[in-house]
């Protein structure tokens, strides 16, 4: 049976692959998107969602607008680098005006609602800040217990964070939510930058989707803009971080990384560290663990499946 998707997610360039990564896996039925604030605005992101699905021709996807500020509303974050994924947040490529609207119901409500309708058959993937899932926790926790598992894109165990020493960008956010997640008890499969820091895309791959007609050549436009700024902030990488697909891939697909058990804390007292995910201390002796935080990918076998699976998708659509 195909996994129910929710993607929650603050699109975003590689958020952008993320959503085509769950339009192009046979085994993933996505349900619905919600768009984040992060990387841009939510309402930005829910409109760039419809704009991507459309282009994809998933015009039936229901898209939301999430939460437009961290929990702690005094928390000031530090602001994106908007250089990363363009003003529009798309790379500035031009997509068609979207033809249809996002759904009025709140987004929380929606999660919930998902949440009684599919239960375990339920995942969510979040690849912005962890906001929404920390408000549905908070309103419902024992609907939210139901969903079979929550994939993030967040967080750093074994390297160095992306917007501070200690801190992945979307942990940094909203600190305060990721930490709510982490200590919830729900099923969590983490994401970091430990593996989608080696999980590379480059021109090479995104040249061969100009040759599959109008939706393979707009992503292409798209993706060389996020490479682009890649080469120049990490030139040492050799290419961009499939950060937000490898979570979606890793939600269905587990096999494309090795993982450890481990019960997550995020730090939100300490400035210097504010932000840091790591091994909760107060839980190490628990005999259960909720976290299985990948630290290990075969990036070779997951690129191979990323291209064939973005390859069909492309000519299917034209
Ligand atoms: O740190 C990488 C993450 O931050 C990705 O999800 C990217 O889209 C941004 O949200
Ligand atoms: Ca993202």
């Amino acid at each position: 049976m195909n996994t129910k998707m929710i993607l929650d997610i603050d699109t975003g360039i590689d958020d952008a692959m993320a959503i085509a990564y769950a339009v192009s896996d046979p085994q993933i039925d996505l349900i619905g998107v919600i768009g984040s604030y992060g990387n841009i605005k939510a309402k930005l992101a829910a409109r760039n969602s419809i704009q991507i699905l459309d282009l994809l021709e998933e015009n039936n996807v229901p898209v939301f607008i999430g939460t437009e500020n961290p929990i702690d509303h005094t928390y000031k974050r530090e602001p994106i680098n908007s250089q990363i994924h363009g003003e529009n947040g798309i790379g500035d490529v031009e997509l068609p005006l979207p033809v249809r609207e996002v759904r009025e119901e709140n987004a929380v409500d929606f999660i919930l609602d998902s949440a009684k309708k599919y239960k375990d058959q339920l995942t969510i993937v979040a690849t912005g800040p962890m906001t929404n899932l920390a408000l549905a926790i908070k309103k419902d926790i024992k609907t939210m217990q139901e969903i079979g598992n929550i994939t993030i894109m967040g967080g750093a165990i074994t390297v160095p964070g992306n917007v501070t020493p200690v801190s992945e960008a979307n942990i940094n956010q909203d600190p305060k939510s990721a930490d709510i997640l982490f200590k919830s008890d729900l099923n969590i499969t983490m994401v970091g930058l430990d593996v989608t820091l080696r999980t590379l895309l480059t021109k090479k791959e995104t040249s061969q989707w100009r040759e599959l007609g109008e939706a393979g050549t707009k992503f292409a436009d798209i993706v060389d803009y996020y490479i682009n700024c890649y080469d120049d902030i990490y030139p040492e990488l050799g290419g961009c971080s499939l950060h937000d697909p490898l979570a979606v891939g890793v939600a269905v697909n587990p096999n494309f990384v090795s993982m450890i058990d481990l019960n997550v804390m995020v730090t939100t007292e300490n400035d210097a560290f504010y932000g840091r995910t790591i091994g909760d201390k107060a839980r190490l002796n628990d005999s259960t663990t909720n976290v299985k935080v990948a630290v290990n990918v075969d990036k070779d076998y997951y690129l191979e499946t990323f291209m064939n699976n973005f390859n069909q998708l492309f000519q299917k659509v034209k």
